[in-house]
This record gives structure tokens, sequence and C-alpha cells, in this order.
């Protein structure tokens, strides 16, 4: 027998889903009375919120387990959730005695209960991806920072070949319109001036993202709204002509390619070409001129000749992107991909993952230095590490560092002076802060 723990830690990885997921977890809990153990104290439960994307991500899972035995050889509850615990369920016991639940990303609603069957003695796993989603039994957000994420569509029907998700988030599906207009209502009352709307497929919401972000526009008191994560093949128009109507729609998409090479990407399932992902851009672009992209990459795709990563260079090349995210292939059980001839060695993916980020940090260094000397307008989101310094971010997603005695949450009016690889510096536009 085991208390019923007064205390929680929620430990989340991977992506902004699982950051919304694990803020609802913890919302969840402390709607059941407990409270969050501070930094540095032992809590009583301790949710791992994990990600299964790559392997190393999934191991991680299980050495962060490991370390949670105390010095005394006490533990606290260990509730394992998220897509390491959809994809091995009650495997993932056997791997490690210290885990007490297994929760998976559609079914931490009933985290509670679960944490009451542990007190009692039990051992219980859901990993059910029920029909009814799990939203509706949890309850209502409570305060949030500046900038927050609404999830309002989940799963991916795409199946690109090297890819887990469609396993672990299960098939797509959006949330009702009215529930994700209630709560960035919500959100917005609780101190949210930004809402990143998320989705594994964000931009294959049903009712259309396009009417979505207009619907949202119009709550008073929410100056920014984004989205992310995109797949090339549902950048409809209406949604790319959003891009040059809406103000409040920022500059700024998250668009993968993973690839410049036709094969390649024939081979990982991405219904596009590099022609037509191009051809996408140049809409957005024409929509919206000032637009910053962002993509991500995988070096090392089985089967990928030297052509065919620099063919990956030229599209970045060509594109120019604001920032990225790049990755070696990783293989990942279960996938087309991870029974595909043609493995590259890992010293070739190595080079070819280092020279890729070389590119796009010259690409992101050159984003970063056309704004200096702009005027533009942050959201301050964090203090920075200097007295009187504060971080923002610009429209174009970049932290500004600034010397203001504004506030977190505050708009501030500032003048780009320095460009750095992954930040700008910048100074005050005027000394009246926009609140
Ligand atoms: N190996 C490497 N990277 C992967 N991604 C997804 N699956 C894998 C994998 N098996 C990357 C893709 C995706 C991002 C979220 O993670 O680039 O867009
Ligand atoms: Fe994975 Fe492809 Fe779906 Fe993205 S679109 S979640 S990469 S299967």
């Amino acid at each position: 027998m085991t208390e019923i723990p007064k205390t929680y830690r929620v430990k989340s990885f991977g992506c902004q889903m699982n950051v919304y997921d694990g803020e609802r977890m913890a919302e969840l809990l402390g709607a059941q009375g407990m409270t969050a153990a501070g930094d540095g104290e032992d809590a009583d439960l301790v949710v791992l919120n994990t990600c299964h994307i790559r392997e190393k991500a999934a191991e991680k899972a299980y050495s962060d387990v490991g370390r949670l035995r105390r010095e005394d050889g006490s533990k606290p509850i260990v509730a394992l959730a998220g897509c390491v615990a959809q994809a091995e369920g009650a495997e993932a016991k056997s791997r490690s005695s210290l885990i007490d639940l297994v929760v998976g990303p559609q079914a931490y609603h009933r985290l509670p209960d679960m944490v009451a069957e542990v007190a009692k003695g039990g051992r219980p796993v859901d990993t059910d991806m029920p029909a009814i989603s799990k939203f509706g039994a949890l309850p209502a957000r409570r305060k949030v920072g500046p900038s927050a994420f609404l999830t309002v569509q989940e799963g991916c029907d795409k199946f690109c070949t090297y890819c887990v998700v469609p396993y672990t988030r299960g098939a797509e599906i959006s949330r009702p319109f009215a529930d994700v207009v209630a709560e960035a209502q919500s959100l917005v009352d609780g101190g949210a001036r930004e809402i990143t709307l998320l989705g594994q497929n964000v931009n294959a919401f049903e009712g259309g993202l396009d009417n979505l972000i207009r619907a949202i526009a119009k709550i008073d008191g929410l100056e920014r709204i984004r989205y992310t994560t995109s797949h090339p093949a549902d950048m409809s128009d209406a949604l790319i002509a959003a891009h040059g109507e809406i103000d409040k729609l920022m500059p700024y998409l998250h668009l993968p390619v993973q690839s410049g090479s036709d094969p390649i990407l024939k081979a990982m399932n991405r219904s596009h070409t590099a022609e037509s992902y191009l051809e996408t851009l140049e809409k957005v672009r024409t929509a919206r001129p000032d637009i910053a992209i962002s993509g991500d990459f995988i070096v090392g795709f089985p089967g990928e000749r030297e052509e065919d990563f620099a063919a990956t260079l030229a599209i970045v090349d060509a594109v120019g992107y604001a920032s990225a995210y790049s990755f070696k292939y990783s293989a990942r059980p279960g996938t087309p991909a991870a029974v595909m001839e043609g493995a590259v060695a890992p010293e070739v993916m190595d080079d070819r993952l280092q020279r890729l980020q070389a590119r796009l940090a010259e690409h992101s260094l050159a984003f970063n230095r056309a704004t200096v000397g702009k005027d533009t307008r942050i959201l301050i989101d964090r203090k920075g590490r200097l007295p009187g310094q504060m971080i923002g971010k610009s429209p174009w997603l970049q932290s500004v560092f600034v010397e203001t005695g504004a506030r977190i949450g505050d708009m501030v009016d500032v003048t780009v002076t320095k460009a750095l690889p992954n930040s700008l510096g910048g100074v005050l536009r005027d000394s009246k802060v926009a609140a």
C-alpha cells in the first residue's frame, strides 16, 4: 500500500504537444488537491511525459526513470506517460520495476484514478485510444503565461515511412471548433496574449484552420496567433490567403520538407516533391512577403546517396530558412522504413548532419542580420541573465534581448541592433511600454 500523493512533478520531453499535455496533466492533478513540488524538492508522484520519435529520446525515458530512485532507496510513484508509454504499454513495466503506471497520450484524463489504483497496490496500464476525447474530462484551464499552447488536432494519417506518430498518437482527429474557441478564450482570460495552435497536422484541422484562426483572432486581448506543425499537402489556398489577411497571425510558418530529393521524398511517402513544396512556399510568400520559414530535415534516410543529400542542401538554399531542426535518421520499430535496404553508415550521417547544420546556420544568421535596423514589437516572455535584461519574441519568433523595465507578458516596441545566430539584440524604440 502506498499513500495517495500530495505533491507531483510533471516532466515533459519532445514536442510542443507534450508540453501542452504536461500542463493539462498538472492541472488535472492540481484539481485533485495535489500541489506541484518546488524546485529541488522530492515529489510524491513523478509523471514522465515521454517522446518516442527517435531512438535516443525513447531510451532517455528509461534512464530518467532509473534516476528517480532516491539515495535512501525510496522512490516516488512513477507514471510513464506520453508516446513511449503508448508504444510500449505493459512492456514498459517489465523494463523497469520502478514504473507504477503507464498512461498513453489519449488516456491521461484517467491519471487520478490510476494513481488511486497504485495506492491500492495496483500497477495499471491504459493505452486506449477511446472514441470519446479526453478533453471533455479535463478541468478548465487555469492561469497561464503570456504565450500558451492549445491542441486543436491530434494524430496523423500521412504515414511517412520513418515516423511513429501515426502509431503513438493515432489517427487524425480534430477537436470540435467551438471547444477550441472556448479554450482559447479561457487562455486569454488566464493571461495569454499569444496562442500557438497545435496539431501533428494542424493544417488538416476539420472545418479549416483558416476559419479557426479567424474566429480566434476576434478574441479581445489576444495579440498573436501561431500554429504548428504543418504538412505541405494540407497548405490550402484559404490558409495561405489567411497569412495575408489576418493581422494577428504571425509571419512564421513551420513547414517540414525532410529532404530535397524526390526519390527520397517518395521513399518517405511524403506526397510532395521538392518542386511542389517550393511552389507552395512561393504562394505563401506572395500572400505574406516577410514570412519566416522554418523546417525539419532528416539526413541518412535509407538509400540516401550523396546526390540526394546535395538536393537537400539545394532546397535549403532555395528556401533560405529562418530556422530549422535537423536530425539523423533513426530506425523506429514497426515503421516501413525500418526494414528498407540501403542503410547509411553512421559516419556518413554524422558528416551530412554537420554540413546541413552549418548551411542552415548560415541562413538563419542571414535572416537575423536582415532584421538589424528594423523596428518591431516583441512579446516579453522571460528574464535575461543580466540585470534589467528581458527577452521577448519578435513576430518571426526570434528571441530579442532588450534592457527594459517591462514585465513578462508586456508587448514592447524595439529597434533591432544586433544579430547573432540564435538571437537578436535590441533597444527600446521609445520608453513607453505598450501594456
Ligand atoms: N528519425 C529521425 N527523425 C525523425 N523525425 C520523425 N521521425 C524520425 C525518425 N525516425 C523528425 C522529422 C519530423 C520531426 C518532428 O522529427 O523531421 O518532422
Ligand atoms: Fe510523422 Fe509524417 Fe505524420 Fe509528420 S506527417 S507526424 S512526419 S507521419
